[in-house]
């Protein structure tokens, strides 16, 4: 079972490969409907009809390397294995968006993963493109925008190491105060329905 994470990972991949300069993922979990959404958007090259209609066909690459593309089979393999889908739409000169849902506690659905390491390794690759991350828990959000860094950092580069530690602790606190149960208060009132 392949980390979610890793998944993220190749369809971003595809992106910076697309051209993109700027790419939006969202991981949207939702324990009352029980579904987890993972969104990737990304404003590269997109694809024509031809391409977009074989893109979930393991034997279809535009890659020179070699002759099968995985990424986005495997991550609709691991999609419909969980009562859910990856459906891919797209424009060619304006971008692409990936979406791909799952039953969250479906017995096949693998962990989230190591969003921390995947994240910086992502953002430290590609210094000419902005990530927004999106991670939400029924409503509560961490959110990490490469772009606003910038601003804030002007000319010291994200990949400072000084920067880098920041950013690590970031994410690892933004997203363990993510995964603590929400406050009293909010509990009395989910517990009114
Ligand atoms: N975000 C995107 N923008 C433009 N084209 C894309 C995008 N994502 C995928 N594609 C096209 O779809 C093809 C298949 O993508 P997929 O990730 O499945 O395989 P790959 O990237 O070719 O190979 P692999 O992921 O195994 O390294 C790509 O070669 C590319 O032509
Ligand atoms: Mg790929």
């Amino acid at each position: 079972m392949r980390e979610l994470s890793l998944h993220i990972l190749d369809i971003v991949e595809n992106s910076i490969e697309a051209g993109a300069t700027r790419v939006e993922i969202l991981v949207n979990e939702d324990s009352r409907a029980n579904r987890l959404t993972i969104v990737v958007e990304d404003n590269g090259r997109g694809m024509d009809a031809e391409t977009l209609k074989r893109v979930g066909d393991p034997f279809f690459t535009t890659r020179k390397t070699r002759h099968v593309g995985l990424g986005i089979p495997l991550f609709k393999a691991a999609a419909q294995r969980c009562a859910g889908d990856l459906i891919v739409s797209s424009e060619p000169g304006k971008g692409t968006k990936v979406v791909a849902e799952f039953q969250r506690d479906h017995i096949d659905r693998a962990p989230l993963g190591d969003i921390k390491s995947t994240l910086l390794g992502l953002i430290l690759s590609c210094e000419q493109c902005d990530i927004r991350y999106e991670q939400r828990l029924d409503g509560r959000a961490f959110v990490l925008d490469t772009r606003e860094l910038r601003d804030i950092l002007g000319q010291v580069p994200l990949s400072h190491p000084q920067v880098r530690d920041w950013l690590e602790e970031y994410i690892e606190e933004g997203l363990a105060e993510l995964r603590q149960a929400p406050s009293a208060t909010q509990e009395q009132n989910s517990s009114d329905f």
